[in-house]
Parts: C-alpha cells; sequence; structure tokens
C-alpha cells in the first residue's frame, strides 16, 4: 500500500527531555538496554501492537513500523536539561526505579547524558532546590538560551530531526489567562515583559521548541501548550503536539473501568481514588498548589465517560475525589486505591474496589516513547497543532476548548483514534467508528 505523504524517518531522532528524573532515567535506560537486546520494551504500543489493515480476505495485522515510516531505536540521541547536576546513569541510579544489573550494561552511554541547565523558576516548583538552573534570565531570554540549546544539541549529534518532551516535575497550577494566553502575540509580549505569573519556564521549552521545527510533548498536566497562544505558534510552525499528564497507573485503569460501568447503565454514586507515592514526584505533588495541577488533571476523566447530561438517572451528582499522599517508603512503587459505588436495577447499591500496586516510571516510561516516536512520525506526515490521536496516552487529552470541542477520554475510543491515525498515515482507511 502507498504511504500517504510520510516523508522517511532518515537520519538520527534527538529526543530532547526536560527533566531528567525517575522517568526519563527509566525511559532512557530501557531504550539502551532493548538496543542492546538485554531487555524487552514491554508495554510500547509502537514496539509491539499490532493494527488490522484491510478487509475481509485482504485483513492483515501489521506492527506500526510495517505500516508508518518510524524511527528505529537505533536511531535515536537522548539530551535532557534538568535542575540537578546528575547525568543519566546517576539518575537512574538515584531514582532506584532499576536494579543496579539493568542499569550497569549502559553506565557508559548514559554517563554520556549531562543535562544542560535548566529554565527554572523556584516558585513553580518549591520543593525544589538543584542549582543547574539558568540565572538572571527573563523568560524570553529562557527561550533564546533554550532555542540555542536545541539547535546546538541538534548539531554536535548530528540529528535531522529533534522532539522535546517534558517528563519534568508538574509545576503549580496556571490557570488559563485569556489575556496572556489567548493569542501568540500576547503570549510574545508578556515574556519579553518577563510576565513571571503568566508564563511558567514550561512555556518558555515548549514555545523554543515549536520555533525550532520540534514537536512538544506535555507529560505533565501542566498548562502549557493547553492554550491558544500555544496553538497559534504550532499552526503557525507547522509542529505538532501532545499533551497532558502520561496517562499511566489509577487513570489508565479508570479510563478502561468507567466503561465497564457505562456501558452496561450502571448508576454511579461516587468514586474515590487515593494514592501513596513516595518518589520526587510525590515531593512536588505533596505541595497544594502542585497537586491542583494533578487534581484538575485526574478529575476530568470520568466526566466525559459518565455524563450526566446524557444519563442523568445514572450519573448526576456522583462524588468525584482523587488524593495523593507523599509516603516516603515506597518511593516509585506507588498503591492506588479505587472505592467505587454504584447502583443497580431499582437503586439498590454494589462496590468495586480496586487496588493497583503499580510502578509509575516503567508504566511511563513506554509512554514516553510512544509519544516521542508518534509525535515526530505525525511532523513528517505534515500533521500540526493539537494531535488528539495520542490521546490514549494522556489523562487530560487536549482539544479545541474554544469551539466546544469535547476531550476524548473513553480508553477504547482513544485507541480506535489511534489505530485510524496510523491506518491513515500508512495510506489505508480509517475503518472504525470512534462512538
Ligand atoms: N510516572 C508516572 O506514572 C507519571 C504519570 C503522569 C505524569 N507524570 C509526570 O511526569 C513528570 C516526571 O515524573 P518523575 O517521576 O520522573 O519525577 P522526578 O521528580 O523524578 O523528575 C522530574 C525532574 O524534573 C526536574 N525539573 C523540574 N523542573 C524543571 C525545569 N523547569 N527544567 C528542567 N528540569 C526540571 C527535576 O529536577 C527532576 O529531576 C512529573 O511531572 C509527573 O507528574 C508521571
Amino acid at each position: 500500500m502507498e504511504k500517504q505523504n510520510v516523508k522517511p524517518a532518515d537520519g538520527k531522532l534527538g529526543i530532547m527531555v526536560v527533566g531528567l528524573g525517575a522517568v526519563t532515567s527509566t525511559f532512557m535506560t530501557g531504550v539502551l538496554m532493548a538496543r542492546k537486546g538485554l531487555a524487552k520494551p514491554v508495554g510500547s504500543m509502537t514496539q509491539y501492537d499490532k493494527i488490522r489493515v484491510g478487509k475481509g480476505a485482504d485483513k492483515k495485522y501489521l506492527s506500526y513500523s510495517e505500516i508508518v515510516p518510524l524511527a528505529q531505536l537505533d536511531d535515536i540521541e537522548f539530551g535532557a536539561w534538568d535542575v540537578y547536576p546528575a547525568d543519566a546513569y546517576r539518575s537512574a541510579m538515584y531514582a532506584e526505579v532499576l536494579k543496579e544489573k539493568d542499569i550497569e550494561p549502559v553506565k557508559d552511554e548514559l554517563e554520556k547524558i549531562v543535562p544542560m541547565k535548566a529554565a527554572f523558576d523556584k516558585n513553580f516548583a518549591k520543593r525544589l532546590d538543584g542549582d543547574n538552573v539558568m540565572v538572571g534570565k527573563t523568560r524570553w531570554e529562557m527561550v533564546e538560551q533554550l532555542r540555542e540549546d536545541i539547535r546546538n544539541f541538534k548539531k554536535e549529534h548530528n540529528c535531522s530531526r529533534i522532539v522535546v518532551a517534558w517528563a519534568a516535575s508538574t509545576e503549580i497550577y496556571v490557570p488559563v489567562y485569556e489575556p496572556v494566553h489567548g493569542t501568540l502575540a500576547a503570549l510574545e509580549k508578556a515574556m519579553k515583559e518577563n510576565d513571571t505569573e503568566h508564563i511558567a519556564p514550561s512555556m518558555c521549552y515548549a514555545y523554543a521548541a515549536l520555533s525550532e521545527g520540534a514537536p512538544f510533548i506535555m507529560g505533565a498536566p501542566n498548562t502549557t501548550v493547553d492554550i491558544p497562544a500555544m496553538w497559534e505558534l504550532s499552526e503557525k510552525t507547522q509542529m505538532p503536539i501532545a499533551g497532558k499528564d502520561f496517562k499511566t497507573g489509577q487513570t489508565l485503569v479508570k479510563s478502561g473501568f468507567a466503561p465497564i460501568i457505562g456501558t452496561r447503565c450502571l448508576g454511579l454514586s461516587g468514586w474515590f481514588s487515593t494514592n501513596i507515592l513516595g518518589n520526587r514526584d510525590g515531593l512536588v505533588l505533596d505541595e497544594p498548589a502542585n497537586f491542583r495541577t494533578k487534581e484538575v488533571s485526574k478529575l476530568s476523566t470520568l466526566e466525559s465517560i459518565l455524563v450526566p447530561e446524557n444519563q442523568p438517572d445514572l450519573y448526576t451528582d456522583y462524588y468525584h475525589k482523587v488524593r495523593i499522599n507523599y509516603y516516603p517508603p515506597r518511593n516509585d512503587n506507588k498503591e492506588g486505591w479505587d472505592n467505587i459505588d454504584i447502583f443497580g436495577w431499582m437503586g439498590y447499591p454494589m462496590q468495586i474496589k480496586i487496588n493497583f500496586l503499580c510502578r509509575d516510571s516503567i508504566l511511563a516510561a513506554p509512554l514516553l516513547l510512544d509519544l516521542c516516536l508518534l509525535s515526530d512520525l505525525a511532523a513528517r506526515a505534515g500533521r500540526f497543532g493539537i494531535q488528539r490521536f495520542l490521546s490514549f496516552f494522556l489523562k487530560s487529552p487536549m482539544h479545541d476548548y474554544t469551539k466546544d470541542e469535547v476531550p476524548v477520554n473513553h480508553l477504547f475510543q482513544q485507541y480506535t483514534m489511534l489505530k485510524n491515525a496510523i491506518r491513515e498515515m500508512g495510506g489505508y482507511e480509517a475503518d472504525e467508528e470512534i462512538d
């Protein structure tokens, strides 16, 4: 089948990650180990999933790279920025996600990944006190420095393309503020005037990436690219954007489980989700202003799957609560509990309990890989702006709220969107309805 105008994945792909913490070091170590044949990239859709193409006698199941030209793991070059100066090896050891035996074989390569100075503002993450930061720069100067970092990295590592992904700490909640975030001109003006209240450091990374012709992915729940000004920039530079917030543990379960309740027309009176988490992410999220950003993201999932307006008898006024508690002994091994109060025939109540003992970064690493590879693919396919087909990987998928577009949170609808986009980019027909 003819590939549909997708440029080939020639040359090297530079993956530059903001934040070289638990997720990023686990991701990089895994890719390097997989390259050596010493580990398997389990959980990665781009490496494992197969999609049906064609119908009837013509039907066959193909992996993504058989349908579209994806960058290969061997062609990836890693770069990073972080507030702390630790290289990727020290970061992986510090994170204690992986055992030493799974890090040592790629120690040399990891040691070469040394973080560049972060565009950072302590007001956006009070609990961090690293000193590997740009000093005395205005927001606009941060943008310029980051643009230079990207250009230098691309040249030094001989990359033909760059993707920038945010896997840094969750910033404090920055609500959308129309006078600054509404248009690109207003955003640029505010950056030049050093409006430190409305311009988060993450926005400087996104602006720099898009201006340098690199797709940008937001893996935390930060507002960053979820504002009309950034949509405008992504259209101007014809670059894809994706976000927000990796859908890994509890929200993955929620977006897969809520459809069970919805499709059987059972009622919901409450859903209480709580977590204990002891890594640095948990520490930052222990700060109420940072948790607020996460809470907004986590809460949005149910509302678009179990919609009160569509089924007032079943979903009006259900109580939805999400909690994250910092608990150091568990480190990266998060434990989540969900208590779901449902009701059935004639309103009789029942309960469901889910206890998920997961590993945060083990779940996030393959998502980071997939989002980077698929954003690079989207750019080569000439897709730009919000990439709704990547909603599958995200807790709070971006959508154009200025046009009353609703987010798609239902896991299986998201999967259909993902498969259809791959089919279309591969020159096949999109052939499943998404509702
Ligand atoms: N692991 C998961 O399951 C999961 C799921 C969804 C979202 N996330 C998000 O991914 C992000 C990374 O998680 P993690 O566990 O790796 O956290 P982490 O604390 O181990 O790593 C984050 C790193 O980002 C750095 N950082 C903070 N601000 C920065 C800035 N302005 N510039 C450069 N570096 C900066 C910190 O110094 C830290 O090293 C968090 O925002 C988290 O909420 C993780």
